[in-house]
């Protein structure tokens, strides 16, 4: 169905003017049509009764002689009216000539007058005048005209009026179809540019202003609203950003948090295997130390005490004495990886770049004569941090560490490849793990690395190596793992491991299979007491001294009684720390005390530190 809302703006202002001005054409030519009836009727009663009094004039003389023909003459003169349809005189009340005479009376003519006047029938003017004769009415004169002039006028006008429309109509089509585009190019283009905003959105898009109207003004709204829209969205966006920016910062910072408590619990983890495993070891280790030391001892004292001995005796003698020995060697080594520092011991200052420098030479033939007699090459480099300062160590055991950590590097190169020992500073500030990539910066304000106080000193061995898998990594500190079969006893890196634990150290291991291991350790700058070197001196062994010595194993204590008399001291045993102490104080109040007292430290109920203490 046609619906006025569904046009155009275009068709409906087409709609408004075309109907508005057909209306007012209408209304015009209806005004026009009414006056024109109206005037036209006027004239034509003016016209009737000027010649009815005409035809009264000039009939006086025949009705005053009863001169009918004459009369009738007159009227005959109304033939050239083309629209007078009869005309008649009355001589008091009776017809007295009409005409047309040839027409029977009873059908045109009224057969009494009637008082003078006029009235309009439908098609027809009928009119009435009296005929006065100095004064004195003397007869009537009758007249009819019929309405075709009027009406031919009227049916021509309509036509006029049609020929009007039809010409404005086309005309005020055109004209509207020009100037309705004053109104409905800027709403168009302003629905358009709207609609482009909406699909684009882009609100950097305006509409442009053709008039101070209205309209006009509607556009400078509209491109004012897009102006906010645009700001905000702007704001919108910025905040968006900054969301966005925030969200990845934590995101970062969590992840790194993350993967820091994990490395912290592999760490942990790691620590507290090993801890169990040295404890483990190092509780073996004084086990078969007590056990072995009576075989070692009383072989030593067998061969010494007793010279009749045949050659294959002295000899067997040498070989089990040898052979517990290097168990107790071993066993020395094993008990030392986990020893704790003993507060007493010595702390010097290390020049680690020295160090570095010396075990590199010491290292030479393993890393370059050896593999260069097989043809393979092995470069090793320093990269010293020459302001490096000095920590406070045991330098024979970093030298070992080092020692070992080449060793292992160079094995992991047996197709050649190169070797980088480094030396840096470092702040646990930045690093706290030191591999572990730096926390990810916050945006401002982030201190420049090397604005930090440096709190450590870290040496780096890397190499180009076959590194190591996961699983390795995770175990290469412990004791005895090793993946080099017979080759290797897996006790290098946990001696390192042990030499960092009493350095107060850490030891990081960074590798990835294929690509190289980078190991690291990091010491704490401190400074070290100065150590006065221990006396090099070689003073006399003192002899014939009174000797307490205290031990719970009764091998043990007896080894140490033969041992210590037969060097000719004076010796008193006690198999407890009880006993021990007993005997003690009972020397003293008899008033000879002992020159020196062994003790054992582990011992049950009273061990050697509450002895020393007591
Ligand atoms: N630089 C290295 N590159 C690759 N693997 C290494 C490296 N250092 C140590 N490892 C691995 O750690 C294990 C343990 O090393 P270590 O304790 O020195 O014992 P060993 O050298 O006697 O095997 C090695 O067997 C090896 O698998
Ligand atoms: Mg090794």
């Amino acid at each position: 169905m046609f619906s006025l809302r569904a046009l155009s703006i275009k068709r409906k202002l087409t709609l408004i003017i075309m109907t508005a001005s057909s209306v007012a054409l209408l209304l015009v030519s209806a005004g026009f049509v009414a006056y024109e009836l109206v005037t036209s009727r006027q004239t034509m009663l003016r016209d009737l009764s000027t010649l009815a009094q005409i035809i009264g004039n000039q009939s006086t003389a025949a009705l005053t002689y009863q001169d009918k023909a004459a009369a009738e003459e007159i009227l005959r003169a109304l033939s050239v009216k083309q629209h007078i349809e009869a005309a008649a005189i009355y001589k008091g009340n009776s017809l007295f000539a009409r005409y047309p005479a040839d027409v029977p009376a009873a059908h045109l003519f009224p057969p009494h007058p009637e008082p003078a006047g006029s009235h309009f029938e439908r098609d027809r003017l009928t009119l009435f005048r009296t005929i006065f004769l100095e004064g004195e009415p003397i007869g009537t004169v009758y007249l009819k005209s019929d309405l075709a002039e009027t009406h031919q006028r009227l049916q021509r006008y309509a036509g006029i009026i049609v020929l009007f429309m039809v010409a404005s109509w086309l005309i005020t089509y055109l004209l509207s179809v020009w100037l309705q585009r004053i109104i409905s190019a800027p709403i168009f283009h302003l629905a358009q540019t709207a609609k482009a905003v909406s699909t684009a959105k882009n609100y950097s898009l305006r509409a442009h202003k053709r008039a101070e109207d209205e309209l006009g003004q509607l556009i400078d709204g509209f491109n004012e609203m897009l102006t906010q829209i645009q700001q905000r969205d702007a704001a919108l966006q910025q905040a968006n950003d900054d969301l966005e920016k925030r969200v990845a910062e934590r995101t970062r910072d969590l992840e790194w948090a993350y993967n820091e408590l994990r490395r912290t619990q592999a760490t942990i983890m790691q620590q507290e295997r090993l801890k169990a495993l040295g404890q483990m070891a190092s509780g073996i280790a004084h086990d078969i130390n007590n056990a072995l030391s009576p075989v070692v001892g009383f072989a030593d004292l067998l061969a010494r005490s007793e010279p009749s001995l045949s050659q294959n005796g002295s000899k067997f003698l040498r070989y089990i004495k040898t052979a517990g020995e290097d168990i107790a060697h071993i066993v020395a080594r094993l008990r030392n990886f986990y020893r704790r520092r003993d507060e007493r011991e010595a702390l010097a200052p290390v020049r680690l770049n020295h160090l570095v420098e010396q075990v590199i030479d010491m290292t030479r033939p393993r890393w370059r004569d050896i593999p260069q007699g097989r043809g393979i090459m092995v470069e090793v480099r320093s990269d010293l941090d020459a302001a490096l300062p000095e920590i406070a160590g045991i330098e024979s055991e970093v030298r070992e560490a080092l020692t070992n950590l080449i060793l292992n590097a160079v094995d992991a190169v047996p197709t050649g490849g190169n070797i980088t020992l480094r030396t840096r500073v470092a702040s646990a500030e930045c690093a706290p793990l030191f591999l572990s990539p730096a926390r990810p910066a916050p945006e401002h304000g982030q201190k420049e690395r090397g604005a930090l106080q440096p709190t450590h000193v870290v040496l780096e061995v890397a190499d180009t190596g076959i590194g190591m898998d996961d699983k390795t990594r995770e175990r290469c500190l412990e004791p005895f793992f090793s993946t080099k079969g017979q080759r290797g006893t897996g006790l290098g890196l946990a001696m390192v491991y042990g030499v960092m634990e009493r350095h107060e150290g850490k030891i990081e291991i960074q590798s990835e299979l294929g690509k190289g291991t980078t190991v690291l350790l990091v010491f704490p700058i401190r400074s070290a007491p100065s150590v006065t070197a221990p006396g090099t001196g070689s003073t006399p062994a003192p002899t014939g001294l009174h000797v307490l010595c205290i031990d719970d194993e009764p091998l043990l204590r007896e080894l140490l009684k033969e041992l210590m008399e037969s060097d000719g001291h004076q010796v008193v045993v006690a198999d407890g720390g009880q006993a021990g102490l007993e005997a003690f104080r009972d020397a003293q109040r008899r008033g000879q005390p002992f020159d020196v007292v062994i003790t054992d430290l582990g011992m049950p109920h009273l061990d050697g530190r509450q002895v020393a203490k007591a």
